[in-house]
């Protein structure tokens, strides 16, 4: 794609009136841009460590629309290939996850070990006549692999900066939840897919405090409760006071609420970290009140530190996505306590959770209506508090902006996403994007 046609994309989001052309989520030929300059550049999140803890233990996973394998090696360092055979290019390995000394195709049994390389071939001697040079034919690698706090991450691409450089203050944020206790994920995974533009649900992870109170007002009325007394109509009452957001370099960001401890139900053990002093000193004062994050890594995992997930959203196209959800717990609680946080992530979010079903349909309508002719001509509004926005950086934290419901979070992602689309390598990208500081 020339500069042009590119630097045309990125000014779909207009940066003066905050608003956003529907096009955006909804053209195939921006789609396709969009996997090779977003989703061929960032560092992507595989998996988190403690799935893997055995060595040859591996996880299928993807990075964007790439079928990836990821796999412990001997020295406990973690190889990531394209889980495609090179021979008619299909998949050497269909389990979710498991353990192997090596991947054999099911079509016609090449043979590959736990870094990818090709090491065997049926008929290598008689039909290939010792032809084959097996180095050049084995498995796709990505360009780097790299963990912050457990959580595996990989880019596809050699020129992209260093997982600490491309997370960057976010992982202040990161910490925040790692620092809550041993935190491990459970086993299995839960997958489904939604009629919906990722973006719309990266955007809502990112920070819409705005929509809580209305999208799930049904189900807080109706007596849902995450686990601890958090959702509450009061907790969703959209308002300038009572926490915080944060964005960061290269897309990442979140919006904090804070917590009345003093509202906490105490019979829950699932609040013990709250009153632990030893979490709260590693928490310091402002994260130690924080409620819940809700939190975007760019371009599209959803942490949560409140239910404790990761809910990767994996593109498939304009209109369609992947959901898949690791949820942690700590790993010196009881196993009934244990047990109960993973309920409780579950009511909340996941295939059967209340707040999924309520914000699954919102974003499956914006993407509809994102599609239509007439639609497309009126652009989208995310310009709430836009000018109003201005970050502390006062060494609590990195800076940050001292309002809970805005838009500043939500707009500052599509900004990056047009810094990522016109930028046409990471060296250009490294040299064009924006630190969140001053009046935003
Ligand atoms: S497609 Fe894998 S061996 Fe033929
Ligand atoms: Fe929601």
């Amino acid at each position: 794609m020339d500069n042009a046609v590119a630097s045309g994309i990125a000014g779909l989001v207009d940066l003066q009136t905050g608003t956003v052309n529907r096009k955006i989520f909804s053209d195939p030929e921006i789609y396709r841009e969009e996997i090779e300059r977003i989703y061929a550049r960032c560092w992507l999140f595989l998996a988190h460590e403690s799935q893997l803890p055995a060595t040859g233990d591996y996880v299928n996973v993807y990075m964007g629309e790439e079928p990836v394998l990821v796999c412990r090696d001997a020295d406990g360092s973690f190889n990531a290939f394209i889980n495609s055979c090179r021979h008619r290019g299909n998949k050497v390995c269909r389990a979710d996850a498991g353990n192997a000394k090596s991947f054999q195709c099911p079509y016609h049994g090449w043979t590959y070990n736990v870094r990818g390389d090709l090491i065997g071939l049926p008929g290598h001697s008689e039909l290939y006549r010792d032809q084959l040079d097996r180095s050049r034919w084995g498995l796709p690698r990505v360009a780097k692999v790299d963990s912050y706090r457990g959580m595996i991450f990989a880019t596809f691409d050699p020129e992209a900066p260093s997982l600490d450089e491309f997370l960057g203050d976010i992982r202040w944020g990161l910490d925040m939840l790692f620092d809550q206790g041993d935190l491990v994920a459970v086993p299995g995974m839960a997958r489904w897919t939604m009629d919906v533009n990722w973006k719309f649900a990266s955007d809502n992870a990112i920070g819409d405090m705005y929509h809580g109170f209305w999208t799930h007002r049904s189900a807080v009325l109706s007596g849902h409760r995450s686990g601890n007394g958090q959702a509450s109509l009061q907790t969703l009452s959209p308002s300038l006071e009572n926490g915080f957001t944060m964005v960061t370099k290269y897309g990442h960001g979140f919006n904090a609420n804070f917590i009345d401890k003093s509202q906490v139900d105490r019979s829950s053990p699932l609040s013990d970290w709250r009153f632990d002093p030893a979490v709260q000193a590693k928490l310091g004062p402002l994260r130690g009140k924080v409620n819940r994050a809700n939190m975007l890594i760019f371009p599209n995992l959803f942490v949560n530190t409140g239910s404790r997930e990761f809910m990767l959203r994996r593109p498939m196209g304009p209109a369609k996505m992947e959901i898949s959800k690791t949820i942690l717990v700590d790993k010196n609680l009881p196993a009934d306590v244990q047990r109960m946080a993973v309920r409780a992530s579950n009511r909340h979010f996941g295939p059967a959770g209340m707040f999924e079903q309520d914000d699954g349909e919102n974003w499956d309508q914006s993407t509809l209506a994102a599609q239509t002719a007439i639609s497309q001509r009126y652009d989208l509004n995310y310009a709430m508090g836009l000018g109003f926005g201005q970050t502390v950086d006062d060494g609590a934290s990195p800076p940050r902006i001292d309002t809970l419901t805005n838009e500043h979070a939500q707009f500052w992602m599509y900004r990056v996403w047009a810094e990522f689309m016109a930028a046409g390598s990471w060296p250009e990208l490294r040299a064009s994007a924006q630190e969140p500081r001053g009046r935003m």
